[in-house]
Formats: C-alpha cells, sequence, structure tokens
C-alpha cells in the first residue's frame, strides 16, 4: 500500500490525518476536506451519494486506491455505484471500529452522538447490538454541531447547542461516543458537560496498522472550500501552520 487517502467534510477528517501522520510519518497521505459541501449531516442521501461519487472518482483519478472515510456521515452511505465503477477502490469505514472499543465491557447504557444522517441510519445502534446486545443505546443528533465547530464558534454557542439536545444526559456521567469525527475537536467540553468517559475514532484507526505504509511522507490536504478559510481553522485547533491547497472538483 502506498498513498493513502482521507476524506470528510471538513476539520474532523484533518484532525485523523494529522494523527496518522505524527504517528506513520512516512505514510503518503492526501487528505480532502469537501468544505463546500460541509456541513454533510442535514443533507438527504441521495445528494450525498452524488457527491461522495464525484469525490471518490477524483482519488480514483489520482491513483489513490485506499480512502479512510474518516467522516461518519458518509460511512452510513451505501455508495453502490462507486463500488461499482471504481472496482480497483477500497473503502475504509470508521463506525465499526469506533464502536468495537467497547466490546467486552458490558456497558448498561451509552450515548451515540452523531449528525442527523448518521443518527437516522441507526448504523451505530446495530453495530451496537451485535457487539454487545445488552447495552441500551441513546443516539442524539447533534445537527448544528459540526457547522459550529467549522465556524470556530464561541463557548457560549457550543453550550447552546448542547443544551438543545442534550440537556437530559447533563452531567450523569454515561459513557458517550463521538459518532462524528468534527466532535473530538469539543471533546473537553463534551466531557465537562457529559461527565462520562468518551470514545472516539482516531484510536482504532491508528491502529489499523495494516492500512499503513513507509513511504516519503508527504502529507498534502486539499479542501473545496477556500484554503485560507482552512489555514486559518487549523492555526486556531491545532496551533500549527499547514499548507492547504484549493481544488475545484
Ligand atoms: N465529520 C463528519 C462525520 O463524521 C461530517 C460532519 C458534517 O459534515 O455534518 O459525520
Amino acid at each position: 500500500m502506498s498513498r493513502i487517502g482521507v476524506f470528510d467534510s471538513g476539520l474532523g477528517g484533518y484532525s485523523i490525518a494529522y494523527a496518522i501522520f505524527k504517528q506513520y510519518p512516512l505514510q503518503d497521505i492526501v487528505f480532502l476536506a469537501d468544505q463546500i459541501n460541509v456541513p454533510y449531516g442535514n443533507k438527504e442521501e441521495n445528494e450525498l451519494e452524488d457527491i461522495l461519487y464525484s469525490r471518490m472518482s477524483w482519488f480514483n483519478r489520482q491513483g489513490i486506491c485506499d480512502v479512510i472515510l474518516a467522516c461518519n456521515t458518509s460511512s452510513v452511505l451505501k455508495l453502490e455505484r462507486v463500488l461499482k465503477d471504481f472496482p480497483n477502490m477500497r473503502l475504509h469505514r470508521i463506525i465499526d471500529l469506533t464502536v468495537d472499543q467497547i466490546k467486552g465491557q458490558n456497558l448498561h447504557e451509552v450515548i451515540v452522538l452523531a449528525t442527523k444522517v448518521t443518527v437516522e441510519s441507526h448504523a451505530y445502534q446495530k453495530r451496537i447490538n451485535v457487539i454487545s446486545p445488552k447495552t441500551k443505546v441513546f443516539e442524539i443528533a447533534l445537527v448544528d454541531l459540526a457547522k459550529l465547530i467549522e465556524d470556530l464558534v464561541d463557548d457560549h454557542q457550543l453550550d447552546l447547542e448542547l443544551d438543545r439536545h442534550l440537556s437530559g444526559f447533563k452531567h450523569r456521567k454515561l459513557p458517550f461516543i463521538m459518532g462524528c469525527t468534527h466532535y473530538p475537536l469539543i471533546e473537553a467540553k463534551l466531557n465537562d458537560y457529559l461527565k462520562g468517559k468518551g470514545y472516539s475514532s482516531i484510536r482504532p484507526i491508528l491502529d489499523r496498522n495494516d492500512l499503513f505504509s513507509v513511504g516519503s511522507g508527504n502529507f498534502v490536504c486539499y479542501t473545496t472550500g477556500n484554503s485560507d478559510r482552512l489555514k486559518r481553522q487549523i492555526a486556531v485547533l491545532f496551533k500549527h501552520k499547514q499548507a492547504i491547497l484549493h481544488i475545484d472538483i
């Protein structure tokens, strides 16, 4: 395996691509943030299928066969057309990996925080039922949270969104799964609000060492949105400078 693609609607995927870059510094990575379309989580599935088709065909044209869908919302789609037209591509979805962290823990209850599309698919509920059938699952759609994170809003606006959807769980110390890759960017706030143990997708992706190999360590970041905006978002959230290229697809 050589270059690997990492894909998301925006910053959530960057946190995964950057974590891969730090853990596997010789891996060649092409990250694509589809920020012209962010947020994905409130769109119709048909529209998302079309968007994903064009984005995956872009990776295919770059000669990249392995793409990590660092996006739960994309991971719940069927993507039949992509798989049919690009049989050489392997799309690595993240939901099962994320859920499998709670295997064997006999959790009585767990909260799944995700986008509307992900919650409506019940992909988390289904997987949890398979690996931990006795666990009661609360799937909560935080409908505007990914967009608020992209907009770098202040704490007060984040609190309003959490109060709108999560007030019944405040300080109840229930474990929670961050079923959207944007949410670990405000993990401290979620921990403070819920007070339970949080699970994200980052660790289980890094543990998939079969996906990674030794190359030249090129880490290239593209956005379909505004490259200066993504540079600024990364500077604020990750405290470093990242070169970003804009592409029209
Ligand atoms: N970060 C993505 C996810 O994991 C998408 C968020 C969005 O664009 O709504 O679901």
